[in-house]
């Protein structure tokens, strides 16, 4: 029986604050609001997947430290699975601090801690499920020497490989030739093509870089304008964000490759993948934080079928 959907990536604790305006270098602002939650792009997107109806194994590492407990109360709560979610012993758990405005605009630092030392005596404990999974889905807030041996297992039986190239980072031909599926958002798809994206058509010609350095399909999320598609040999294709009362937008990039890999693995078409990720996301920014705000199959399933499909093809 295969199983569906691997995912290696950070865990981190989110310490979310809320402001009418961002602090500027040198200015300190009162804010509003204060939460502190599970978080990190890779928990994020496993979170995401898991309660949109994936199967799913997530790989992180953790420290043994009180931050450690926000990580495993919560995947208990869940009931995610937790054997592949490794303590270090020597470094903390990572954290991230996150400022939001008033306009739901965010400014993040992260620092990824023990996640960012996943040792390859540590993937190589996964090598049984790296090679039953159809869809392996990976960022860059973890080390990423460990990721061409994970890539390598999950190609051994043809599964399909994913990046979020989040955060923005350059990235070498070899390791991009890595991944099937590459989902930047505008910045990433900019540093990784040396193209400024900022429409359709600079999008169009940063997809053409990427597919020239190997990849095959280039998904590029641009926020409230929607998601471009482009596949390797065939015409682009635009798909419009669904409308929906934006309370929160941190973490509607991990709801969405979450809810891509799920539709993956159950065998959706790439449109129609897309959409239900662009569901998942939809569904992720009306509710505030991140790993806590990602919905539930039945809610996707329900906004989903309010949708009319015809306006997106
Ligand atoms: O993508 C959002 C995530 O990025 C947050 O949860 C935060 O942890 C940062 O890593
Ligand atoms: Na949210």
């Amino acid at each position: 029986e295969p199983l569906k959907i691997m995912i290696v990536g950070s865990f981190v604790v989110d310490l979310m604050a809320r402001s009418e305006t961002l602090p500027i270098p040198g200015q300190t602002v009162k804010g509003s609001f204060f939460k502190m939650g599970p978080g990190g792009k890779g928990s994020n997107q496993a979170v995401a997947a898991f309660r949109s109806g994936g199967d799913v194994s997530f790989l992180t590492k953790i420290g043994r430290d009180l931050f450690s407990s926000v990580a495993l109360d919560f995947y208990h709560s869940e009931k995610m699975d937790t054997s592949l979610v490794f303590k270090d012993a020597t470094q903390n758990t990572g954290i991230a601090l996150i400022m939001v405005d008033e306009k739901s605009q965010n400014s993040i630092s992260v620092v990824p801690g023990a996640c960012s030392s996943i040792t390859f005596q540590e993937i190589t404990k996964a090598s049984g499920v790296l090679k039953r999974a159809k869809v392996f889905l990976t960022q860059l807030e973890t080390n990423l020497d460990i990721i061409p041996y994970a890539v390598g297992k999950v190609r051994e039986n043809q599964g399909t490989t994913i990046l979020n190239p989040a955060p923005a980072q350059p990235l070498s031909d070899a390791f991009l030739a890595l991944f099937d599926i590459i989902t930047p958002n505008e910045t990433e798809a900019s540093i990784l093509s040396g193209v400024k994206v900022v429409n359709r058509e600079s999008a169009e010609k940063a997809a053409d870089v990427l597919i020239g350095k190997g990849v095959k399909t280039v998904l590029i999320t641009m926020g409230a304008q929607g998601v471009f598609l482009k596949e390797r040999g065939s015409r682009s294709q635009f798909f419009p964000a669904l409308p929906v009362k934006v309370i929160d937008t941190t973490g509607a990039g991990d709801a969405f490759n979450g809810g891509l890999a799920v539709a993956l693995s159950e065998e959706k078409s790439l449109q129609d993948s897309i959409l239900f990720a662009t569901a998942v996301a939809a569904l992720s920014v009306t509710k505030i934080g991140t790993a806590p705000s990602m919905p539930l199959r039945t809610e996707v399933d329900q906004f989903f079928s309010s949708v009319d499909k015809d306006a997106y093809f």
